[in-house]
């Protein structure tokens, strides 16, 4: 086929998604100190967080604390809300280019982290569809997957390789829009969204802990 036509396609009306990478050693520190609270029963008492979400998830502990007293956290939060801003303001003023920041980045937005919490997800676990209220943004970073993950994450044909997924849900369906976006967990992947997407987690059937940590997060 020529590229004699200048084709390009242009999607002026998605809602968009911004992915990062949490830093290796910053998942590393926090796995350690949540691996010291889902340890002590009164604890993980004190921060059951189940009565204020949507899931069917073994443990859901809020985190709010240490994540506002972690600032190598903090700073990865607000750079990446701050960079997706930016870039979602850029976008309209340059019709979809998402790349330019330039214009905006020496207004410093104050991003407030309004709540955390910590999912681990045993097998059978799974999120109904849901949007997160109180916020402007949400955000996830997995921070760990059972040890035989990939292996059922390969074998899952039957279910379009959902096993474990985070699936993010528009709600048009047409030719040419694509309605379901979905997204499988790899350690140390952070995505963040518009809060009023729907989206939902589907079940895995490994042995282990599938654990990811969410973010709500507001402009100040
Ligand atoms: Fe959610």
């Amino acid at each position: 086929m020529s590229n004699d036509y200048d084709l390009r396609i242009v999607a002026p009306f998605s809602p968009t998604i911004i992915k990062a990478s949490l830093p290796p050693d910053l998942v590393e520190r926090l796995n350690q100190r949540i691996d010291e609270i889902v340890v002590r029963k009164d604890e993980v008492a004190a921060r059951d967080w189940s009565a204020h979400l949507a899931g069917a998830v073994s443990t859901e502990l809020r985190f709010t604390d240490v994540i506002r007293e972690t600032a190598q956290l903090t700073d990865f939060l607000y750079d990446v809300a701050r960079t997706f801003t930016y870039r979602c303001e850029n976008a309209l003023m340059h019709y979809s280019d998402y790349e330019r920041t330039e214009e905006l980045e020496a207004r410093k937005l104050r991003i407030e982290i309004k709540e955390g919490w910590i999912n681990d997800m045993v097998a059978g676990d799974y999120n109904p569809a849901h949007f997160h209220q109180g916020c402007l943004y949400s955000s996830v970073g997995f921070l760990r997957v059972p040890p035989a993950y990939e292996e059922e994450f390969a074998a899952d044909k039957a279910r379009q390789n959902t096993a474990g997924c985070l699936q993010f849900i528009d709600s048009r369906s047409a030719v040419g829009v694509k309605n379901l976006f979905t997204v499988k967990p790899v350690v140390g992947d952070f995505y963040l969204w518009p809060s009023w997407m729907l989206h939902c987690v589907y079940p895995f059937r490994s042995p282990g802990v599938r654990r990811s940590m969410a973010v709500n997060l507001a402009l100040a």
